[in-house]
């Protein structure tokens, strides 16, 4: 298959471009080489290569920049995917759109699968809401992928790094280190979504799904088995959310039940601990 990957030198596509190249002929779109607010440009540039599957990456995803920039968040995460969904439909192909477990508030307090009802707090979550809604109704071939915290080898392009190189860096320039408690998620690394990414765009089960590794962790959790692992020093205390001045409303329990792959039987998610324990092996050590 022709494989289009949008944002293919951010940190999730990276890895979707080495691991779709290793079956499929990838095609890696960069910000210079499509622009998707630009419905004119998206349906020139996916003309010209017909591609069979166009996995989207890109997004406006600073999350306190989405606040201040709400035009440009709804441009990119509303308008682009209503793009995509468009042209998807006039050339055929399969859409792959990536969105957030920041579409709940977090009240559940247990897994939410698909069928949750949402409640998306911030711009940047109403905007990507917006976004799933748009590609699930434009667009007929498509797969709308919610993910969490995720973290890849190549730093996240729009945020500057992940939780992961915050903690090396901190734990090196820091004399202590405070991570919150009260934030309880699935962090998962990029890798493990391209794998499981690249297998379901072989079916045609078109819908809404949740891909996050197995278990759940408080970011303070996380961090004390970064530390552990990468034997760093730097004493690790817990904090609270309400310790650090808010500047957006986040989620504080945003675990995602992977329930749709479950039932196609196509969860291969490991559980986040070893699926930590092997990126940290393969980038830090
Ligand atoms: N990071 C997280 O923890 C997290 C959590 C939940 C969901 N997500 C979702 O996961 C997806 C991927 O995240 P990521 O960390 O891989 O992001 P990333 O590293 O910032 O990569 C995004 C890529 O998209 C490109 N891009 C941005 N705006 C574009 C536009 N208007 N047109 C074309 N390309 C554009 C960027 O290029 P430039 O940098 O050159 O602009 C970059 O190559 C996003 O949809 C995000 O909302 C992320």
């Amino acid at each position: 298959m022709k494989v289009a990957i949008i944002g293919a030198n951010g940190q999730l596509g990276t890895d979707l471009l080495e691991i779709s190249s290793q079956h499929h002929e990838a095609i890696p779109l960069t910000h210079s080489e499509i622009e998707i607010s630009d419905i004119d440009n998206v349906s020139e540039v996916l003309a010209d290569i017909h591609p069979d599957v166009v996995i989207c990456t890109a997004a406006a995803h600073n999350v306190p920049k989405c606040e201040l920039e709400p035009d440009v968040a709804f441009k990119i995460n509303g308008i682009g995917s209503l793009n995509l969904a468009k042209v998807s439909n006039e050339l055929g192909f399969k859409l792959v759109q990536y969105s957030t477990d920041y579409v709940f508030d977090g009240r559940k307090m247990n897994p939410y699968v698909e069928s949750d009802p949402v409640y998306p707090q911030s711009v940047y979550a109403i905007t990507k809401y917006a976004g799933e809604q748009l590609v699930m109704n434009y667009s007929t071939k498509h797969f709308v992928v919610r993910v969490s915290g995720i973290y890849g080898k190549i730093p996240c392009r729009a945020k500057g790094g992940n939780f992961i190189s915050t903690m090396v860096k901190l734990s090196k320039e820091k004399p202590e280190v405070r991570v919150v408690m009260d934030e309880i998620l699935t962090p998962t690394p990029t890798k493990e979504i391209a794998k499981n990414t690249m297998a379901l765009i072989e079916t045609d089960a078109y819908g809404l799904y949740h891909m996050t590794c197995e278990g759940e962790v408080s970011w303070y959790e996380f961090a004390r088995t970064i530390f552990d692992i990468l034997h760093l020093e730097t004493p690790l205390y817990e904090a609270s959310v309400k310790d650090f001045p808010a500047v957006v409303k986040r989620p504080f329990y945003s675990v995602l039940e992977n329930a749709n792959l479950k039932k196609i039987g196509m969860n291969e998610m490991p559980h986040w601990k070893p699926a930590l324990l092997t990126f940290l092996e393969e980038n830090y050590k």
